[in-house]
């Protein structure tokens, strides 16, 4: 998908961060937006900062682990605008550094409800439309590169975002030869409030919790030091879309450590191939 004029946008956890960063890219080129968001503040003031620029948006506040309500705004942006062209399953937390053993169970069951319940209930709230309306579709659901890579210390994070790339790949398949084009963005560090994901957690113990602690602090300061802006990841996944990428990358020098992945999982399957050669296996 390359032409935005006259398209609709729906995008959870629209309100800040990569989210907004991808509604701005869009809504310049043309598209209506519905911003959904669980941050009333953050997304009246993402309204009037895109609407300020001539943009068309319009906001719902929504918890995306909440399967009725999702249902409810769904019903609403598909009346209201009769189609939706594409679909932005975003919105995201992490429950900041704990090793296993030693991680809360209510921060499990947060973080996979958000991140990967989420993007379950964006999927079946909107895909019957998209498919029924003939129209072109474009569906992108946020993992991470920590979808793809593992590192200690954010269990329940890496656990969804694998679920996310996961269940991304099922929907490629499932699509392929459809008009609704699949891809999975897969950022390493970008400089948004993720480190402060706690701010949104369902216990208030845990939300009013200063997070420049050693489980968000870690993270605010690599974002810092080596973060990349929301507006580059907006123009990479214009990109992405426009070459329709499975996978949107942001991160060149992260390669080495997808590379050590693949060569790792290439080394140990060799063990079990006759040939000990990969290539005779077919
Ligand atoms: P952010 O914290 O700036 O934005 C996340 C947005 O999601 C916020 O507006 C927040 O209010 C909203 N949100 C949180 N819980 C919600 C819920 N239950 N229902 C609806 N909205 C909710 O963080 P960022 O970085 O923009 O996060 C967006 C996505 O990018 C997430 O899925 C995150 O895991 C992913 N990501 C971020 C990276 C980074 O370095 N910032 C790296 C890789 C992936």
């Amino acid at each position: 998908m390359n032409s935005f004029k006259n398209t609709v946008g729906f995008i959870t956890g629209g309100a800040s961060g990569i989210g907004l960063g991808v509604a701005r890219a869009l809504g310049e080129r043309g598209m209506t937006l519905v911003l959904a968001d669980i941050e009333h503040d953050a997304l009246e003031a993402a309204r009037s900062d895109l609407s300020s620029q001539g943009i068309q948006v319009h906001t719902e506040i929504l918890d995306v682990r909440d399967a009725n309500a999702f249902r409810d705004v769904a019903d609403r942006t598909l009346a209201t605008h009769g189609k939706l062209n594409f679909l932005f399953n975003n919105a995201g937390v992490g429950a900041g550094y704990a090793l296993s053993g030693n991680t809360p169970l209510d921060d499990w069951r947060w973080v996979m409800d958000v991140n990967v319940m989420g993007v379950v209930n964006g999927i079946e709230c909107f895909l019957p439309a998209m498919q029924e309306s003939g129209e072109p579709g474009y569906i992108i659901n946020t993992a991470s590169l920590g979808g793809l890579v593992a590192q200690p210390g954010g269990g329940p994070y890496i656990t969804s975002k694998f679920a996310v790339v996961g269940y991304s790949e099922v929907l490629q398949l499932e699509l392929e030869g459809s008009k609704i084009d699949v891809s999975v963005l897969c950022p390493a560090w970008v400089k948004t409030r993720i480190a402060q994901s706690l701010r949104n957690h369902p216990d208030p113990t845990r939300a009013a919790e200063n997070y420049e602690g050693e489980a968000g602090g870690r993270y605010s300061r690599i974002i810092e030091a080596e973060g990349i802006s929301v507006t580059s990841v907006g123009e990479r996944v214009i990109a992405g879309m426009a070459a329709k990428n499975f996978y949107l990358f942001t991160h060149p020098s992260h390669w080495r450590f997808l590379e050590e992945r693949i060569s790792r999982i290439t080394t140990e399957y060799q063990h079990i191939l006759p040939s000990n050669n990969l290539t005779d296996s077919h």
